[in-house]
């Protein structure tokens, strides 16, 4: 299915060659959103680095109340610090957790960098425990390179 999936991204963005920043991101995650019944959250953040803190970007799912997450806290704010992709198989198990919602029992977050510069992340909250598996992983880090050619 991701492969299946990574083709439609694919033709979407060839189709649409203009498509780039606010737009893209608001596609993707649309796209994301009602191609895989695992993702139920699916979003970005952007680095604040004055500020240290991220700030939310397009998003697909219910609305949350964390516009800003100060870097260091919860799975997101974790990411802010490390750079490193960090997924949760079950939130419970997790200290450092900002829930979103009560239906959220797993995550992942894969950061995005423009060069060797961190510059946000991608989001995934899902109502499965333990649902992604490395193709989970290969296509989020895709988009995240695509997106980041693109603000
Ligand atoms: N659960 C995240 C907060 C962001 S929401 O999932 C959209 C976290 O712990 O950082």
């Amino acid at each position: 299915m991701t492969q299946d999936l990574k083709q439609s991204l694919t033709t979407l963005i060839l189709n649409h060659d203009d498509l780039q920043g606010v737009a893209l991101q608001e596609k993707l995650v649309a796209l994301l959103d009602s191609n895989i019944p695992y993702y139920n959250w699916s979003g970005f953040y952007f680095m604040n680095n004055e500020k240290r803190q991220l700030e939310i970007g397009p998003y697909a799912g219910a609305k949350t109340d964390h516009i800003t997450i100060p870097f260091g806290k919860g799975i997101c704010g974790q990411v802010a610090e490390s750079g490193i992709s960090f997924e949760v198989p079950d939130v419970e198990q997790q200290d450092n957790y900002l829930a979103c919602s009560i239906d959220t029992k797993s995550e992942i977050v894969v950061p995005m960098f423009l060069g060797e510069r961190l510059i946000g992340q991608i989001d995934i909250d899902s109502h499965s425990v333990d649902p992604f598996t490395a193709e989970d992983h290969e296509l989020l880090s895709w988009i995240a390179a695509f997106v980041a050619q693109r603000l």
